[in-house]
């Protein structure tokens, strides 16, 4: 896989499992220096080539995702609060802080099921939706936040957005909403970050449309319930699609960024993908 290798001595717990230590899912705190990187959603698509692209340029990842393929994952399913809250939260806070000379936390773990009207779908499927797409998104973040807050380093947080922040899609409402209310949320909190002593830098990045199972499940639903499906096949017949990682190389050049403004908005495909 490329991952840079450190004592990774740890197996992915499982949700109903205790809550792992850093030092199983990690190794062991160390005493030098470290580029520090969190992300949800490392197990496919834009996250794993984002988990490969980190560790390539210097980064120690973890990585939360239910397959949690890596060493230095976690596993977590973001559609319960409760396991989400517990989980990552308990993971976080038995991270050092010490020794961490740059941080990245990012927010990329996403899906867009079930695609159609919400009024057609179980309740227990829009609550899914809604908690995966931002209700367990901030309470990572919330628990980042506060582990990290009072270390001084340089510490960028960033959410994977989409044009679907921006603009409504019928079909798509739950994954729209939730979209919308991430950026607003990361807007918000760059708000609060600028009060404080040693300040996360938040921003929303738009990754464009990237060849990954989120666009093939796009292309497996009903018109029905997706009017648009022809123009998303269209395009991945049209080799219009980026891959994964083009896209993750220019996010991390855009995190990487000296001047990175609190709130903003950022496209890859101002960013060489
Ligand atoms: N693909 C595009 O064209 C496109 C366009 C705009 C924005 N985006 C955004 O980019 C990000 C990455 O998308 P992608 O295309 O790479 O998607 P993907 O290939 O479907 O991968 C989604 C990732 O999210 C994780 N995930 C989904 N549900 C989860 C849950 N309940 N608990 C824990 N992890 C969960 C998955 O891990 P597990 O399955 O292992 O849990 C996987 O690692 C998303 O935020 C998406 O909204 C994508």
């Amino acid at each position: 896989m490329g991952f840079a290798s450190w004592p990774l001595a740890g197996v992915p717990t499982v949700s109903a499992a205790p809550t792992p230590s850093i030092e199983r899912t990690l190794g062991p705190k160390l005493p030098i220096l470290m580029r520090f990187a969190i992300l949800t959603g490392g197990s496919k698509g834009l996250g794993l080539a984002l988990c490969e692209t980190l560790a390539e340029r210097g980064y120690r990842v973890l990585e939360f995702s239910r397959n949690a393929p890596h060493a230095h994952s976690v596993q977590i399913d973001l559609s319960s609060t409760r396991d989400s809250h517990r989980i990552a939260g308990a993971a976080i806070a038995s991270l050092g802080g010490d020794n961490v000379e740059e941080l990245l936390a990012i927010n990329n773990a996403g899906t867009l099921d079930p695609i159609g009207p919400a009024s057609r779908k179980e309740p227990a499927a829009i609550l899914a939706n809604l908690n995966t797409n931002f209700t367990s998104a901030i309470l990572v973040l919330a628990e980042i936040v506060t582990h990290f807050q009072a270390t001084a380093c340089r510490k960028v947080l960033a959410d994977n957005s989409s044009g679907a922040a921006l603009k409504g899609y019928a079909g798509w409402s739950l994954y729209c909403a939730a979209k919308a209310g991430m950026e607003n949320y990361i807007r918000a909190l760059a708000l609060e970050q600028q009060r404080e002593p040693h300040p996360f830098i938040p921003v929303n990045v738009d990754p464009g449309v990237i060849d990954t199972e989120m666009q093939a499940l796009i292309r497996s639903s009903l018109a029905s319930d997706f009017p648009e499906i022809e123009r998303f096949i269209k395009r991945k017949e049209q080799g219009a699609l980026v891959q994964p990682v083009k896209v993750a190389a220019a996010v991390c050049r855009i995190l990487e960024l000296p001047a990175l403004s609190f709130g903003a908005r950022y496209e890859v495909s101002d960013h060489g993908a």
